[in-house]
């Protein structure tokens, strides 16, 4: 039998070079037990789908023990199964049948902090002040009279300041800890050897269980300045123009490359290889790529992309600038247009693309801008066969081979990210692209659990069923339909993956390159129908004209 394992043994070990990874949100992916929550062997339930998908690895949120106060994001241990999800057993029954269909795993790991009920931070609080338990975090004595104010200015990536105070034994208000997200996840301190020793003990236990990889959460944040100097207004990404030497204290610390050098020893002293995706916002195209070079990470989240608005102008930079950065450190770029915090696809290109502001691309952003859900859809439909066709791999959220819309208008009472009690309301957060997915046109949860089981977590809205699976099965005009025919031309075409292209001027408003050999992709972003080159069309993301393309379009092509 040729499983993954006797592949790789016949030479099959760069598939992450080129692999197209499905993200599993397991909350929101399947309900098999019918408690509301997706679980484990929900997604067991699924993976039929995803074979019948094409996608070569799926990528799992975290499904550890958590208080659930980050929606998985606090964990309280690294080794072990979160019991809404299931079992241990659940989860190697998972990998088994994941693996026998040809699909890689890859797990998500937390290192820039744990829950604050993780029995370290349990102890460290009961320690008290000065203590051996208190040093593998980040506590200090506050400033002012009374040691009232937190220990310096750094602030909460979900609002206010990132330091949290305790009360000590005695009663008495004690330390603050740094917590640069939800009060429930105070950050670790990677200068104790205690905490590097836990970490690779939680990467060896997942890797000697069959464990293809990880994706490492705020990868850039781990490393935090020696004097935690105040942030003192330094803008993050650091502008173009910063004095060298310069860094920001807690983001992008050059000390955390080293941190990754010896995870990159750990994942190699593994028999076939066993990668890293580093969720790392950084801005500039060499910060991240820094993080690529051969003896750390192997691949990254391109951000940059994910953030560019639908414009030929600021894609075309985007990729040339991702492709030059990558090929200098000879690491593979990727392409991604979701995930499980920023705005879906479909709701993002809906807005007018020359009046979205740059940045954090979260529904926040798009509040107030009207929204072309018709447009939003074509062009969501065209950047999936622009991403599938760039040299690398790529990312696909779950729903977005549906087409899914973001969930805009979930009551503020029934959104649970913590984003929106950090600022008080201000910022709705990330809920919307978090609905549970719907499966069947019909039923109490659109398919997401049994019939009749307790309600998905998130409200779904009352249509939720006309982007379901069911419903787009065999039309040849879904999305689901496009991604399977992009999947499977991809997965047989020899020039496309990892590799190169090159670009052809095809007027300003046209992305279009080729790839050898015999493979070409135009995606219209203008107005206007443009003239295709001759050639076969092998998939296109809408209608064509007689020999044009539309706008909003992608077509590909084999070229003779
Ligand atoms: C990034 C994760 O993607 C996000 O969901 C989470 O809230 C933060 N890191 C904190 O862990």
């Amino acid at each position: 039998m040729t499983t993954l394992r006797s592949r790789e043994a016949a030479g099959d070990t760069d598939w992450w070079r080129s692999a197209v990874v499905y993200q599993i949100y397991p909350r929101s992916f399947a309900d098999d037990n019918g408690d509301g929550v997706g679980d484990i062997n929900g997604i067991r339930s699924r993976l039929p789908h995803l074979a019948r998908l094409g996608v070569d690895a799926i990528w799992i949120n975290p499904w550890y023990p958590s208080p659930m106060k980050d929606a998985g994001y606090d964990v309280s241990d690294y080794r072990a199964i979160e019991p809404v999800f299931g079992t241990m057993a659940d989860a190697e029954a998972l990998m088994a049948e994941a693996h026998a269909l040809g699909i890689r795993v890859i797990l998500d790991i937390v290192p820039n902090h744990t829950s604050d009920q993780h029995p370290w931070f349990q102890a460290a609080l009961a320690a008290g002040p000065g203590s051996p338990e208190r040093a593998r975090y980040i506590f200090r004595d506050g400033r002012g009279p009374g040691g009232d104010l937190p220990p310096n200015d750094w602030r909460s990536e979900f609002g206010g300041p990132a330091w949290s105070r305790v009360t000590e034994a005695d009663g008495r208000p004690g330390q603050w800890y740094l917590r640069l997200f939800a009060p429930e996840q105070p950050d670790v301190n990677w200068d104790h050897p205690d905490v590097h020793a836990e970490f690779e003990q939680s990467l060896r236990f997942w890797f000697d269980r069959g464990v293809d990889g990880f994706r490492i959460d705020v990868a850039h944040g781990l490393v935090k300045d020696a004097g935690l100097a105040d942030v003192a207004g330094l803008e993050f990404p650091l502008p173009d123009g910063t004095p060298e030497g310069v860094e920001h204290p807690h983001w992008d610390q050059p000390g955390v490359h080293d941190i990754f050098r010896r995870w990159r020893a750990v994942a190699d002293s593994y028999d076939g290889p066993r990668v890293f995706c580093g969720e790392i916002w950084v801005g500039r195209d060499h910060r991240l790529t820094a993080y690529l070079r051969p003896d750390e990470l192997h691949t990254a989240f391109n951000f940059n992309f994910l953030m560019a608005p639908w414009l030929a102008s600021a894609l075309r930079e985007t990729i040339t600038s991702t492709l030059a950065a990558h090929a200098a450190v000879g690491a593979p770029a990727t392409w991604v247009l979701g995930n499980h915090d920023v705005c879906r696809p479909v709701s993002r290109y809906a807005r007018p693309q020359d009046r979205v502001r740059e940045g954090f691309p979260s529904l926040q952003g798009y509040l107030g801008l009207p929204a072309d859900l018709d447009a939003g859809r074509r062009r969501a439909r065209a950047a999936a066969l622009l991403s599938l066709a760039l040299p690398g791999g790529a990312y696909v959220f779950a729903g977005e081979e549906l087409g899914l819309p973001e969930v805009e208008d979930i009551p503020l009472e029934a959104r649970q990210d913590p984003m929106v009690a950090g600022t008080g309301g201000a910022n709705i957060g990330r809920d919307g692209c978090r609905v549970p997915l719907p499966w069947t046109t019909d039923g109490s949860s659109f398919g997401f659990g049994p019939d009749g089981g307790a309600a998905p977590w998130l409200p779904q809205p009352p249509d939720w069923g006309r982007w379901s699976t069911a419903a787009q099965e065999g039309d040849p005009a879904s999305f689901l339909e496009l991604y399977r025919a992009a999947l499977s031309v991809r997965g047989g075409h020899p020039a496309l993956g990892d590799g190169a292209l090159a670009w052809v001027d095809a007027g300003p408003d046209v992305l279009a390159f080729t790839r050898e050999p015999g493979f070409g992709c135009w995606v219209n972003l203008g107005t206007d129908p443009v003239p295709l080159p001759a050639g076969r069309v092998l998939v296109a993301s809408g209608p064509l004209g007689d020999g044009a393309l539309p706008a909003d379009t992608a077509a590909w092509l084999a070229l003779g």
